[in-house]
């Protein structure tokens, strides 16, 4: 018998939350990152209180997406340098999509990565992402660098550097958000979140 090793490293945490362990490659992504963030630099979004998001954010793609004083939304224009946000690398775009389709979500087509990036301290209150167009298809959340905890609905998934969570269908529009990141041996935290906004 043929033992499948890649299927078993897909999770069902709930119905429609899919955990695939170690299926990115951070060797791959942070040059990437670091490639997208010297044309679209990482800055830190005010929320329409006023306040200054804890982690600092920047996107790729058709569409970014933007937070200030006038509320959220995706953007093609990068209101900091004015100019489009840089292509999704294809590295980007294969991993989200091949992700998707492990998860049980064939035909994903992300046109927006936002990249978030948590030093030691910052996290990600719990909301639900409602900005974009088509619930239909799942968000693909990809976790590199320091460790962090996710919770979603009633779930919390402790995650590592490399782990990827896929959530759709009856969890599309599930509460989620990551505890305060602790310090270790690396620097940040970084997620890719792809999903089809437009
Ligand atoms: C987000 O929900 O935008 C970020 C989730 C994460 O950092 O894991
Ligand atoms: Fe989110």
């Amino acid at each position: 018998m043929m033992v499948d090793l890649f299927a078993s490293r897909v999770e069902t945490i709930r119905d429609g939350v899919v955990l695939l362990r170690a299926f990115a490659d951070p060797r791959i992504l942070l040059p990437l990152i670091d490639a997208i963030a010297s044309v679209a630099p990482f800055r830190s979004m005010t929320v329409p209180g006023g306040k200054s998001m804890s982690v600092a954010t920047t996107s790729c793609g058709e569409r970014g997406w933007i937070s200030d004083a006038r509320g959220y939304r995706y953007e093609s224009v990068d209101p900091l340098t004015q100019r489009p946000w840089p292509a999704m690398p294809v590295e980007f775009r294969t991993l989200a999509v091949g992700a998707a389709s492990r998860a049980g979500f064939a035909g994903f087509d992300p046109d927006s990565c936002l990249i978030n990036r948590y030093a030691p301290g910052a996290r990600m209150g719990a909301h639900v992402d409602k900005d974009e167009r088509d619930f239909d298809q799942p968000i693909v959340s990809v976790s590199l660098g320091l460790p962090a905890r996710f919770k979603i609905a009633d779930a919390v998934i402790p995650l590592s550097d490399g782990d990827v969570v896929v959530f759709g269908g009856p969890a599309r529009t599930a509460k989620h958000g990551v505890s305060p990141v602790v310090a270790g041996p690396l620097p940040y935290r970084f997620n890719l979140t792809f999903r089809r906004a437009g």
